[in-house]
């Protein structure tokens, strides 16, 4: 939810920080504050975006080489000036930034509240401060060890990185349920809540595990648990190219990258999809795939829109592999005592791999004996190194916080997986595997003639940019997809929008339609078209003012439309994949007519580390 960047090098931290927080601005942006040390800590903090931060420093003589960075997604404590991080404990000496939530802070706050502390935020973080503070004066021991000490009596999630006055040349990070990445340059560390921020400075980074805590002290790192067992440091190599976290060119993220689906998919289908000897290839799981193959059921698990596009896969992994399959909203599995079945296997579907309620969910079927394998699109999340095995999505970085390339690439692979599957289980004859596979290389060209039309999106966007409600009705396939559509739009332009199953219309949100009503069907032909096209008949003959997703060359619906936007034909189980594009697009072209921030959307964050 939060972005947090610590360094410690040779670097002035004035570009190095404010630079990172731009890039880290995704994953919350209601404030931002930065804390550097010269002759003491000096924090600066404003509610407001990175560049408002940077606007009040701008003025400051900034010549450090040790400092901390926050953007703000807030929990605790309306977003202002105040409760914006670092914080401060009460002598001064020490500087926190924190992504997470402090669950036990209140019997915290009571107890330094006894002992005469004063808090001038709302916050969770300014009591964790105190908190080790406190533990320092009390133990009368160095601060790597007060903070050992204190995080061994927290409760919730934290990644933390903090500074001290009287230890100019240590930064401390620890991480519990909230990601950091530990980057290493020549002569300098970074810490920071992902890789985008060091990304351009060096490619060998250390993904924190929970419950360790890394000192950087005089050029040295020492990486040690919380029960203070040493770790040996396992340092990776970040494949991302710098490239790939900027717009090049693109007003915005979000436009970027939709327009790199074409890409990203065929990105997802390399080395996996082998056309000429039809086989599908998924090394990551392929360990797991005898146990898949007799799974007595499969549970997906997820949030937002990648639980959208485990929908879809529920469709067709019960259609091609024959296995029953259930989709749970990893928000509501966490709490329930859910019954797993001996042998079932579990999917957790996150772009991020790092949403807590997914996490949570996992860590609750891990516990009760289940596979999880994972999907993620970011390597070396917390999701990815929880799950047992998974396959990557390989979307490059997705930083519009509405996600869309990491929905498409979602469905492909959880495709290639079907087809796999059902293939080694001989629920698929060898045409219709054929079929589909071909037809799954053709997705990216079609995908790409999709994207020829933008304009069209453009010119609806326009004519309905001052609607104040949707309606999106599909049914089938397309029904996830209808789902996709009015959460894109909501999401991006505050309009409000309702997915539904077309034929439930009429038990009860018919009643809503009227002549001021604009209706996305998404009717593309599939075995249900002509059931779509009755629902279609419903609501004009209300008058509701409709949008249709039709296949190319579709005449009928025309006839019966205001509008009509045309997609390739396509398999319909794959259809999903091409007919999300124009969805993508007018939510986009909507939001930005009506001046909407596209990127970075109100009350929103990229990844949802909190509960
Ligand atoms: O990173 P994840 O895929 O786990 O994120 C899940 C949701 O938070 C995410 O899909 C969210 O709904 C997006 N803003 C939708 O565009």
């Amino acid at each position: 939810m939060c972005g947090i960047i610590g360094y410690i090098g040779h670097r002035n931290i004035h570009p190095t920080i404010l630079k990172g927080l731009e890039r880290l601005e995704y994953r919350g942006y209601d404030s931002a504050g930065i804390a550097w040390l010269d002759s003491g800590i000096r924090v600066y903090k404003k509610a407001g975006k990175v560049h408002d931060l940077a606007a009040l420093i701008a003025q400051e003589k900034l010549n450090s080489h040790i400092g901390i960075g926050h953007t703000r997604w807030a929990t605790h404590g309306v977003p202002n000036d105040t409760n914006a991080h670092p914080h401060l404990s009460a002598s001064g000496k020490l500087a926190i930034i924190h992504n997470g939530i402090i669950e036990n802070y209140s019997i915290l706050k009571q107890e330094l509240l006894s002992k005469g502390y004063i808090f001038k935020s709302d916050t969770d973080t300014e009591v964790l401060i105190n908190f080790i503070e406190d533990v320092q004066l009390c133990n009368n021991c160095s601060l790597e060890e007060a903070v050992r000490l204190a995080l061994n009596k927290v409760v919730g999630a934290y990644g933390i990185v903090i500074i001290s006055q009287d230890h100019p040349n240590t930064l401390i990070g620890a991480r519990k349920s909230s990601p950091l990445v530990l980057g290493i340059g020549k002569d300098e560390f970074f810490i920071a809540s992902d890789a985008t921020p060091i990304l351009e400075y060096t490619d060998r980074v250390i993904y924190l595990n929970d419950y360790e805590i890394a000192v950087i002290k005089d050029g040295m790192l020492f990486l040690n648990d919380i029960k203070n067992v040493p770790i040996t440091p396992y340092i990776q190599k970040l494949e991302i190219q710098l490239e790939a976290i900027e717009k090049g060119g693109f007003e915005h993220f979000m436009l970027k990258e939709i327009f790199e689906q074409p890409t990203s998919i065929t990105d997802c289908m390399r080395g996996r999809l082998d056309i000429p000897h039809k086989t599908i290839k998924l090394g990551g799981i392929e360990a797991h795939m005898d146990q898949l193959v007799h799974a007595p059921k499969i549970t997906i698990l997820a949030c937002g829109t990648s639980w959208l596009a485990g929908m879809v896969a529920e469709y067709f992994l019960e259609e091609l592999c024959r296995i029953p399959v259930e989709v749970q909203y990893a928000s509501e599995f966490r709490y329930r005592n859910p019954i797993i079945q001996p042998g079932e296997i579990m999917l957790a579907i996150s772009q991020s791999g790092e949403t807590a309620d997914t996490l949570a969910a996992i860590e609750l079927a891990q516990a009760q004996g289940a596979t999880v394998l994972g999907i993620c699109n970011v390597v070396g999340s917390s999701i990815a190194r929880a799950t047992q095995a998974g396959i990557y999505t390989h979307a490059g970085p997705e930083i519009g916080v509405a996600s869309t390339k990491a929905f498409t690439a979602q469905l492909t692979v959880l495709m290639l997986l079907a087809l796999s599957l059902a293939q080694r289980r001989k629920t698929i004859t060898s045409s219709k595997f054929e079929e589909i596979i071909t037809e799954l290389a053709s997705i990216p060209d079609k995908v790409k003639a999709m994207l020829q039309h933008a304009s069209k999106l453009k010119e609806l966007a326009n004519l309905f940019k001052s609607a104040t409600n949707f309606l999106y009705l599909g049914r089938g396939y397309n029904y996830p997809v209808a789902l996709e559509g009015a959460l894109k739009l909501k999401e991006l332009s505050y309009i409000h929008a309702e997915g539904y199953p077309a034929a439930e219309m009429k038990h009860g949100p018919i009643a809503l339609i009227d002549e001021d009503m604009p209706v996305v069907f998404i009717a593309t032909k599939d075995r249900i078209y002509e059931k779509i096209i009755s629902n279609i008949q419903e609501v004009k003959a209300r008058k509701g003012k409709i949008i249709a997703i039709v296949t190319q060359g579709d005449e009928h619906v025309k006839q019966l439309v205001d509008h009509i936007i045309e997609v390739p034909a396509t398999h319909e189980a794959l259809m999903p994949i091409v007919s999300v594009i124009p969805l993508q697009l007018l939510a986009y072209y909507i939001a930005v007519e009506k001046g909407c921030n596209v990127d970075q959307p109100r009350n929103l964050a990229k990844s949802v580390t909190v509960e």
